[in-house]
């Protein structure tokens, strides 16, 4: 099946001379989630705003849906659903009419059972008629969601969903999605939580100085993550690694002794290893063990794009 979104050699340079992304390259497929991960200024929001037609990209094409967003922008944006980072709503409207008038924007016809759908979903039926500015923080969020259906996209972009949404609201908002999901919609989100990503996403994109560094099946990124750390506290520093131990993957520095393994392997090793330490007179006075997670990945991606653009410079 065609990719519902296919990014082709996206470069936005803004006026000013910043170039916030270097040809992005990235499919979507119809009815996936993708969590696009990335420090602030990668360039999560450049992205977002050039497939909405916020931010008019520098080179590179866009289709959304088979529409190229340069020369079909209407029918292309028509697909897709935005859940801006700033919250930005007219302050005194009331909460049904302004979702009530996105809808209309986009020349839909009118449908009061989709709005109250929406908000009843989003759980701002019962402020439907309160103004915005007699909302909460974490209820402006919504709000913008709740805009960002009435048109029923095909396609959600949701720009940081959840910052600064409390804990039992961000689970249900996890829930809206995994049900959006499920009616067919195609999900695009970015996040500072990576566990956030782990949770909901189909397929993990990591972003940095706009460029795209990694993008995952996460189920693929979870298994090639599993490797656990031993840490052997020992009782006294060795001076050097006992020839025993040389066929392990260990690493010894001072009086801490680190083992990894893989623990989708059929032996870790583990039960052999301690042997081996008795074996060659190493005690230790305590251990611990660590799993590297996404987030592992994630700092290590970014450490190297550093890096490499360091040693270029
Ligand atoms: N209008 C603009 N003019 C010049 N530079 C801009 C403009 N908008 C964004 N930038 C720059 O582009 C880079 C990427 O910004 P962007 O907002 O896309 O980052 P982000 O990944 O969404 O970050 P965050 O996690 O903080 O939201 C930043 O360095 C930012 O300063
Ligand atoms: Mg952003």
């Amino acid at each position: 099946m065609a990719p519902i979104i296919s990014i082709k050699g996206l470069q936005k340079t803004y006026d000013d001379g910043f170039t916030a992304l270097h040809g992005v390259d990235l499919d979507i497929e119809e009815g996936e989630i993708l969590a696009l991960l990335g420090p602030n200024g990668a360039g999560k929001t450049t992205l977002i705003s050039a497939v909405c037609g916020l931010v008019t990209p520098t080179g590179g094409t866009v289709t959304v849906g088979g529409h190229d967003i340069a020369t079909s922008f209407r029918a292309a944006r028509e697909m897709i659903g935005l859940v801006p980072q700033e919250v930005a709503i007219e302050p005194f409207e009331k909460v049904l009419n302004t979702v009530r008038f996105s809808r209309g924007l986009f020349g839909k016809k009118k449908d009061e059972a989709h709005l109250e759908k929406v908000l009843k979903s989003l759980s701002l039926w019962d402020k439907k008629d309160n103004r915005n500015t007699e909302l909460s923080g974490g209820m402006k969020r919504r709000v913008l969601i709740a805009k960002a259906l009435s048109h029923e996209p095909h396609v959600l972009f949701l720009d940081e969903p959840t910052a600064g949404v409390d804990v039992n609201l961000r689970k249900d908002m996890w829930a809206l999605v995994r049900e959006l999901r499920a009616q067919g919609v195609t999900i695009i989100l970015t996040t500072h939580y990576i566990e956030e990503a782990e949770e909901m996403a189909d397929r993990i994109g990591v972003i940095d100085k706009g460029r795209l560094l990694l993008v995952e099946e996460k189920d693929k990124l979870m298994k090639s993550l599993g490797r656990k750390e031993l840490v052997l506290e020992l009782a006294e520093a060795p001076d050097a690694l006992p020839e025993s131990l040389k066929g392990y993957d260990l690493e010894l520095e001072g009086d801490r002794l680190t083992y990894t393994f893989d623990t989708t392997a059929g032996s870790t090793g583990v039960t052999r290893l301690m042997a081996d330490l008795a074996n060659a007179g190493l005690k230790f006075t305590d251990l611990s063990t660590r799993q590297s997670s996404l987030e592992d990945v994630f700092l290590s991606l970014v450490e190297e794009n550093q890096d490499q653009k360091e040693a270029a410079q």
